[in-house]
């Protein structure tokens, strides 16, 4: 499987070369939306809101704040995502997250699993806070401090190593509470609750296959024959620290999730950094 993931990237890296096909996505990381539940338990959508969910990838947990009887629109950077979203029935666009032209007109904005992916934490929260109306809440778990560390170091050690720089091939942003707290207040938020966790994951497939979804960034950057050479070197490289005996896979994922609200004049800021 992952062989086959890999022949469909582009030679060189860009920003936007990561690439989500949704069948592979169903079948490698299925259990993104699965653990999504506590996010959206915070989220505790009402009938009748309307709610932005940020980044729906094939729209499995949005269908869930639908079904509360929430009015979502669903937004994600990938046209193939939209389309297994629009399946299941969801108002879902194809948009961009650090452009949001949304303006004083949902109840909350909601993301799961996404974040980790957009540099531009500024954009994000400045098109956040102008999408939501006053009092609005913003609820976002993802890839916080720490998150998938063991992962991270192979990956950029295995690109160096082809005399890449890969810190700088690096697509993701993984910060702690109070970084991204003190984000969130620059652009006009109360923060609520930011808590940071460890939740180790068990993969529902093969390393390999995690890999081939989610390092595109990185192996995009080799020739398209180097590829599953480097991927198998990295896999090699985190099995002692991530393989258990009976041959599953559990990564070491830390989360950030966070509840902030839009503030209303006079609001008062309670914070709690786990
Ligand atoms: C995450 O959900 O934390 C994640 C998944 C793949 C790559 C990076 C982060």
């Amino acid at each position: 499987m992952a062989a086959e993931i890999l022949a469909g990237w582009e030679m060189v890296a860009t920003e936007s070369n990561q690439r989500w096909n949704p069948d592979e996505y169903d079948r490698t990381a299925r259990f993104v939306s699965d653990l999504g539940a506590d996010a959206l338990a915070l989220l505790d959508p009402s009938p009748g809101e309307r709610i932005l969910d940020l980044g729906c990838g094939d729209g499995v947990l949005t269908e869930r704040i639908i079904r509360v009887g929430a009015r979502v629109v669903a937004l994600d950077s990938s046209a193939e995502q939209v389309t297994a979203a629009r399946g299941r029935g969801v108002d879902a666009r194809v948009g961009d997250a650090a452009s949001l032209e949304f303006q004083n007109e949902f109840d909350a904005v909601f993301s799961n699993a996404v974040l980790h992916w957009i540099r531009d934490v500024d954009a994000v929260l400045a098109g956040v806070h102008r999408t939501l109306r006053s009092g609005g809440r913003f609820v976002a778990e993802f890839g916080g401090a720490g998150n998938i560390e063991t992962v991270r170091l192979a990956l950029v050690a295995a690109l160096n190593r082809r005399g890449f720089d890969g810190q700088a091939l690096d697509p993701w942003y993984f910060p702690g509470a109070a970084e991204y707290s003190d984000r969130l207040e620059a652009h006009g938020f109360v923060v609520e609750s930011a808590e940071l966790f460890d939740r180790p994951t068990r993969l529902t497939g093969d390393m390999l296959d995690w890999l081939a979804l989610f390092g595109q960034r990185f192996f995009a950057a080799l020739n398209e024959g180097d590829r599953p050479t480097a991927v198998a070197e990295v896999c090699d490289a985190v099995r002692a620290g991530l393989q258990r005996a009976d041959g599953t896979w559990m990564v070491d994922y830390v989360r950030l999730r966070v509840k902030a609200l839009k503030a209303d004049d006079g609001a008062i800021a309670t914070k709690h950094h786990a």
